[in-house]
């Protein structure tokens, strides 16, 4: 079968499409035939060589966090999916995704929403489930409050300014100026300029939610309510003053996400798509073979949302 592979780190030209081995499902595996899978931020990090500890001596890798596609074959523990019927899921560390066939243990696995075409499907997992994790798990966002989504038309804050704004928060969304018009668009109330951005200026957020993730503790403290909460893609506190906000009982805190890939979490994010309540907000296809325009187009200065790498065309 095909595969994107790495096998070094650096710019998107270590990027190669090979003939791989095929994948074979055990115990709670399922097989999908892979339809399509995204560019996350994190697999600009992981080609870059920026997970260094993550990917060390698993070199060479199949780049791709999220896939979508239909179930081929199941492994003999496997319950809750039959061939045939469409899924997706998020990957784990290993990723693996950019191939035309993968495993994935049932857990982490979901029908694919119904009234989304899979490549649109594919856009979901890991910015999805980031953001609703990020906002719903460990931000504990609460209707009613103000939520500042910094990085909001990136992958995690596109699905983010969406979600909080469905979850009945006051949105402002922060990126460049001239991305402003497509966060409002992904129902922002308000939107600042990144380089516009006053901290100290006297505004509080309940939650404020750092994707990229680039602001410090010491500085976002000055937006937050006495309650609120500097929610980073960052899983762990690594100065001290986050450190220490998030130990704290009292004042502002510190919390990073870790994205799980839960099947269930992925689930509940189908039902508010067919719902039709969250959009997926899918910026450009690129054929696998252009797998190394699909990087480097995501991490240009002109996408917004999700870049997603097809197997089959639709
Ligand atoms: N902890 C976890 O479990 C976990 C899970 C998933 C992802 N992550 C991490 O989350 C990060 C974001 O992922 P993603 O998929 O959303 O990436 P993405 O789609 O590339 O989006 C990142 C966004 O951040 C903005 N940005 C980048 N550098 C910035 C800076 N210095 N200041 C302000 N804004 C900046 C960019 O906006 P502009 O174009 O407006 O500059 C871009 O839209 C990645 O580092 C990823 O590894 C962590």
């Amino acid at each position: 079968m095909r595969a994107a592979r790495l096998h070094s780190f650096g710019p998107p030209s270590v990027l190669r499409v090979e003939e791989v081995a095929w994948p074979f499902p055990v115990r709670d595996e399922v097989l999908i035939r892979v339809h399509a899978s995204s560019v996350n931020g994190t697999d600009l990090r992981l080609r870059a060589g920026g997970l260094g500890f993550l990917a060390a001596g698993q070199l060479p890798l199949t780049p791709g966090f999220d896939v979508a596609g239909e179930v081929a074959g199941c492994g003999p523990e496997v319950t809750a999916f039959r061939p045939g019927e469409r899924v997706y899921a998020l990957l784990g560390h290993g990723g693996g995704g950019a191939a035309e066939y993968v495993t994935a243990r049932q857990s982490r696995v979901a029908l694919a929403p119904a009234t989304l075409p899979l490549t649109h499907a594919a856009a979901v997992p890991l910015a999805g489930l980031t953001a609703l994790q990020a906002l719903r798990g460990v931000g504990r966002l609460r209707a009613g409050e103000r939520v500042l989504v910094y990085g909001a038309a990136g992958g995690i804050g596109a699905f983010a300014v969406a979600l909080a704004r469905l979850f009945g928060a006051h949105v402002t969304g922060v990126a460049r100026a001239a991305k402003l018009d497509y966060v409002r668009s992904l129902g922002a109330h308000e939107v600042v300029a990144t380089g516009e951005l006053n901290l100290s200026g006297g505004e509080r957020w309940d939650l404020i939610l750092d994707t990229p993730p680039a602001l410090p503790f010491t500085r976002a403290r000055e937006a937050l309510t006495p309650s609120g909460r500097l929610v980073s893609t960052k899983p762990v506190p690594l100065h001290p003053a986050e450190m220490w906000a998030s130990l704290s009982q009292t004042g502002p805190r510190f919390t990073g996400v870790r994205t799980a890939e839960r099947g269930l979490d992925l689930a509940l994010l189908s039902r508010l798509i067919d719902a039709g309540e969250l959009r997926v907000p899918l910026d450009r296809t690129f054929p696998l073979e252009d797998i190394r325009a699909a990087h480097e187009y995501a991490e240009g200065p002109e996408v917004r949302g999700k870049v997603v790498v097809t197997m089959v065309g639709e």
